[in-house]
């Protein structure tokens, strides 16, 4: 088998610039058109975003998530609040977001403090989803080691037999949103001389910088 070269694999970003003139001043819209952007481009999983959190002692761990929307100017997600994550943002509620859009050579990073949603709002999210995938919450202990795969396949059949049609959300599992206090966009150019522009929340207003590559 030939070795992988990595080092070679290299790419030009030519697609676009990223201004200050073409930037919004809101980043919270200005995040919702490069979303739609990359809906528009039928990106696969555009909604896909790396997220950070810091465990004990400041650990870092990552892990990718869906976001599900930008409700009261937060990032949210769902998930267990026990997994790993969950227990990581119980001690410390801060979290870096990370999303990658590459055939758009573009990059956003969101750092914030992180709540849990309320109640009533995971409640909603949760009866729009799939039926197999609440029974699977009620399955899985996210983040806990299991014997093998055929203890989640019988934890899931009882999850099935003792909640059918209507699983109720179970109390470990529901959403958080990501309250940014600094938000950038990053858009390829050539030569490595990209585009970034950071936004900071001080004050209750917004400030914007460009930050070198
Ligand atoms: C594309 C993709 C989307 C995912 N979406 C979610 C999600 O929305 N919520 C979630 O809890 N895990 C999601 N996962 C699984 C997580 O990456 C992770 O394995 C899981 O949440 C356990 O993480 P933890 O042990 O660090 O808590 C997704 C994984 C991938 C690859």
């Amino acid at each position: 088998m030939t070795p992988l070269d990595l080092a070679d694999l290299r790419q030009e970003y030519m697609r676009a610039g990223f201004s200050e003139t073409d930037a919004h001043v809101d980043p919270l819209q200005q995040f919702e058109r490069w979303m739609q952007d990359a809906v528009n481009a039928s990106l696969p999983m555009p909604n896909a975003m790396t997220l950070a959190t810091a465990g004990a002692g400041g650990t870092p761990s990552a892990r990718v998530v869906l976001l599900k929307g930008l409700e009261g100017d937060g990032f949210v997600f769902y998930t267990n609040y026990e997994s790993r994550k969950g227990r990581e943002l119980a001690l410390q509620p801060e979290a870096c977001l990370v999303f990658l859009w590459t055939a758009l050579e573009r990059q956003v990073r969101v750092e914030g403090r992180v709540e849990r949603m309320p109640a009533a709002d995971s409640d909603a999210y949760w009866r729009s989803r799939p039926l197999g995938a609440r029974h699977s919450a009620w399955a899985s202990a996210q983040s806990a080691t299991v014997p093998d795969r055929g203890t989640l396949e019988a934890a899931l059949e009882r999850a099935r037999a003792r909640y059918g049609d209507d699983p109720p959300r179970p109390p470990h599992w529901g959403g958080y949103r990501v309250m940014p206090q600094r938000i950038e966009f990053w858009q390829g150019r050539a030569d490595r001389l990209h585009d970034r522009l950071l936004y900071r929340l001080e004050g209750g207003a917004w400030l914007r910088a460009r930050l070198a590559p």
